[in-house]
């Protein structure tokens, strides 16, 4: 009796549990759907660590931040950085076909940057974006392989939340080589040749709606099919003495000048002739980057706003700057150090005992204590192959450019037909046997 009573009402409670569910798992899926759809507009993709992109979240978190940067006008795209005259020449080209290109809604260049560290690429590339009035989304090389197997959707959450750009996006993949290094290696993972190859497969094409700007200090580890992307090298080289100058004074005067006339500023300033002795630190900070450079006058500001009475004195500049060129010369031990480990595990002697010179990693040519003077723009970017194939080698055409200029052309020639002859022979043997998986 207790059951047949019980029983009754039970196939209604059953039809509305199922209705039920269908009812949550419908409301799920079209959320769901929604959701995807809004990502993809406005969300920003898990892999991209900073972008300019108006997001939803940012735009309430700080909306007066929001409108300003909407009204913001374009800056000039070199404003506040320091480079050698050629290279300064070159990347206000590259500013300025990205701006024609971004106005006309033609198709854009990618370009490779590459360089010792805190040479200006990063800073450089999102003033770019500024410049040309796109969007700039920094990604970088390091999170892709920790993301495993998810690698592969949020590599193509990129592209779709890039594509959906209307102002053009630049995507700049900092230290780049962290990802896109050779497919053939056994040292990538499977997710991770699977991430690049998502990668290869997004930008195979050119595109109207965003630009690659990739960033690396050592370019020479790229997959063969990123290089036949790149319609750019730009080289950043370590400040030459005048660039050195140019930028100890912007620092100087951003980091002390500004400050210590700015009124408010607790900052006070002892007198010295400022123009001498910012020619003086340029000097003693030869093979220093832009980035130690400001970091050094922010170390000048930090002892001004540390000392009892605020005011920074020539002694107080100049202990900083003795310290700077310590640190500085202590790094380039540990590299120095780190080169001959590898140099001596990774190649045999060099026959007749001939003391060899490598063009060194991060792009720092040692040994030690030569200045490291701004080189010339255009990238060798295989140098590390042909050194090991025994063409002209970067190193001696530093020697020979200074002695004579016509040895060095020749050199360059050599380079580039060699280069050219080697890009034709890999086309050959990628159309006959596409063993690294080099897209044909
Ligand atoms: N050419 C330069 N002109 C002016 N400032 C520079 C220059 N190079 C570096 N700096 C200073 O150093 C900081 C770091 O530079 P940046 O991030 O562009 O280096 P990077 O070349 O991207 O280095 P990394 O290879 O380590 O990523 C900049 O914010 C700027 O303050
Ligand atoms: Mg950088």
């Amino acid at each position: 009796f207790c059951v047949r009573s019980l029983s009754t009402p039970w196939p209604h409670f059953v039809a509305g549990l199922t209705l039920l569910a269908v009812g949550v798992y419908s409301a799920r899926n079209a959320t769901g759907v929604a959701g995807r759809y809004i990502e993809a507009r406005l969300g920003k993709p898990s892999l991209v660590r900073e972008t300019s992109r108006f997001t939803v979240g940012e735009a309430i978190k700080h909306p007066i931040k929001t409108v300003k940067r909407l009204k913001s006008k374009p800056q000039d795209a070199l404003e506040g950085v320091v480079l050698n005259p050629t290279l300064e020449e070159r990347v206000r080209d590259v500013a300025i076909a990205t701006r024609n290109t971004r106005q006309n809604n033609g198709l854009y260049r990618n370009i490779l940057m590459y360089g010792p560290p805190g040479t200006g690429k990063t800073l450089f590339a999102k003033k770019l974006a500024m410049h040309s009035g796109m969007d700039y989304a920094i990604m970088t090389g390091g999170d892709v392989a920790p993301m495993g197997r998810d690698g592969v959707t949020a590599m193509h959450k990129v592209f779709d939340w890039a594509n959906t750009s209307r102002r053009g996006l630049l995507l700049f993949v900092d230290e780049a080589d962290a990802f896109l290094r050779k497919r053939s290696t056994e040292k990538i993972s499977e997710d991770l040749r699977a991430t690049l190859n998502a990668f290869l497969y997004r930008t195979g094409e050119q595109s109207n709606r965003f630009m690659l700007v990739l960033a690396s200090n050592q370019p020479e580890q790229f997959d063969w099919a990123i290089n036949d992307r790149i319609d750019e090298i730009v080289n950043f080289a370590l400040p030459g003495l005048e660039e050195r100058e140019r930028l100890v004074r912007l620092y100087f005067d951003r980091y002390v000048l500004e400050p210590a006339t700015g009124g408010r500023q607790r900052m006070k300033l002892a007198q010295f002739d400022y123009g001498k002795k910012c020619s003086e630190i340029a000097k003693r900070a030869e093979g220093m980057s832009g980035r130690e450079i400001s970091k050094l006058g922010v170390a000048w500001q930090a002892a001004a706003y540390s000392s009892e009475d605020g005011v920074l004195t020539e002694a107080m500049i100049d202990t900083r700057v003795d310290d700077a060129v310590k640190q500085h010369r202590q790094k380039m031990d540990w590299l120095r150090t780190e080169e001959e480990a590898q140099t001596k595990t990774l190649t045999p002697p060099p026959a007749g005992g001939a003391a060899s010179s490598t063009t060194g990693k991060m792009g720092f040519n040692l040994p030690l204590g030569e200045t490291s003077q701004a080189q010339e723009v255009i990238a060798p970017l295989l140098v590390h192959k042909m050194k090991q194939q025994g063409d002209c080698l970067p190193q001696e055409r530093t020697a020979e450019s200074q002695s004579s200029p016509s040895a060095r052309l020749d050199c360059e020639e050599a380079n580039r037909a060699s280069l050219e002859q080697r890009a034709e022979k890999k086309v050959e043997k990628t159309d006959s046997a596409p063993k690294d998986g080099t897209p044909v």
